[in-house]
């Protein structure tokens, strides 16, 4: 097993790795304290939940079980889980369990940063983007019908398990697209990470679970280094948006139906890279490579042709990560070399977007 750990500004969060994980019943045992509110989907509850309920027995655990997808990342679901939490009879000492992906977590985090100011959350991410990314440091939150992530805070979990057998029943476009958030951290700070992920490509694709396992491994690492670095999001952690500002305006034109969020991040990542070649910083061999992985790992690298460039610009420059009107791009120098830029010609941006 893998044990990582967090030091962030209220204490440390620790971070275990190991296929199997939910099997180890004191894994989970040990997490918890008080009394336990597991918060799942549908989705995950019929694969998983028996084995973390049986686990929690001691506990006596309830268990809320929402709508799997985005639509139940909302403030109705949030009241649901306090309401859950009152029937419970939740102390300070309470736990909550979000057993689920990004969409469980943040919503249960949410709750459990709200409830009585914050009580323990043990995050257990069944998606490989939860596992990389959402259920590691600390964002939580809801959206609302004016958009996402509008309402929430920021609360570290006590513990985070990661068990990556879980992914095996995941679907394989969901599976594909946590790979481009795992390529994401070879790209701004990684090189060597990227030659491995090319080489363990056919693996990572079946779920090789000692190649996943060790790649998750590693990518978690890198988004614990920089949590640890930059909690607030002041500075380094804003590099943890590669390709997200690009993906952003693709996921938005196309009305959030037709990518996936690390599908469209893979686009946008390959587009970042080729404002770089085209910006002189960055050699076009490394983003052909770039954009080479991604289509080993069968994601997407290009604007689909209905897409039209005029109009992701647009949304670019609506990106709630802007400042001053200037739009804020992460681009790389190298490969495993990345910098946040605020003085780029929109004209530059739209001639990427045509491309
Ligand atoms: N807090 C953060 O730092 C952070 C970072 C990145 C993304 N996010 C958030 O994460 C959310 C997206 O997360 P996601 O991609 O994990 O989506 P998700 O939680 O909607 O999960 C995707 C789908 O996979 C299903 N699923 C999950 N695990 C499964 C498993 N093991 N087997 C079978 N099915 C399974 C779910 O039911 C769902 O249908 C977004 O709301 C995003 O804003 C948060």
């Amino acid at each position: 097993m893998t044990a990582l750990e967090l030091n962030h500004d209220r204490g440390r969060c620790a971070i275990d790795i190991a296929p199997g994980l939910l099997d180890d019943r004191s894994a989970l045992a040990d997490a918890v304290s008080g009394r336990v509110l597991i918060v799942t989907d549908r989705n995950v509850a019929a694969h998983h939940l028996p084995r973390v309920e049986r686990a929690l027995a001691a506990h006596r655990p309830s268990t809320l079980v929402l709508p799997p997808g985005e639509p139940s990342k909302t403030l109705a679901s949030w009241t649901q889980a306090l309401d859950a939490l009152v029937d419970l009879g939740a102390q300070r000492d309470a736990t909550i369990v979000a057993l689920g992906g990004g969409v469980v977590g943040d919503l249960a985090g949410f709750a459990a940063a709200s409830w009585m100011r914050g009580i323990r959350v043990v995050q257990v991410p069944t998606t490989l983007l939860a596992q990389v990314d959402a259920a590691i440091g600390g964002k939580t939150g809801v959206n609302l019908p004016a958009g996402k992530n509008l309402v929430g805070a920021f609360h570290q979990p006590a513990r985070v398990l990661i068990d990556p057998t879980t992914l095996t029943t995941l679907d394989g476009r969901e599976f594909r697209a946590g790979l481009a958030e795992v390529v994401k951290y070879g790209a701004i700070r990684d090189a060597a990470f990227l030659d491995r992920l090319e080489s363990d490509a056919p693996w990572l694709l079946d779920r090789d679970a000692d190649r996943l396992t060790a790649a998750i491994e590693r990518a978690v690492r890198h988004k614990v280094e920089v949590v640890a670095d930059d909690e607030r999001e002041a500075g380094q952690r804003a590099l943890l948006n590669f390709g997200h500002t690009f993906g952003h305006a693709l996921e938005t034109e196309t009305g959030y139906t037709r990518f996936l969020h690390g599908e469209a991040v893979a686009v946008g990542m390959v587009q970042a890279a080729r404002l770089g070649v085209l910006l002189g910083d960055l050699a076009a061999d490394d983003a052909d490579r770039l954009a080479g992985l991604l289509e080993r790992l069968e994601l997407p690298t290009r604007r689909p042709d209905d897409v039209s460039p005029a109009a992701l610009a647009e949304h670019m420059k609506l990106d709630k990560k802007n400042q001053a009107g200037r739009i804020r791009l992460v681009l790389l120098d190298a490969l495993g070399a990345a910098r946040v830029r605020d003085d780029i010609d929109p004209e530059r941006i739209l001639e990427v977007l045509e491309q």
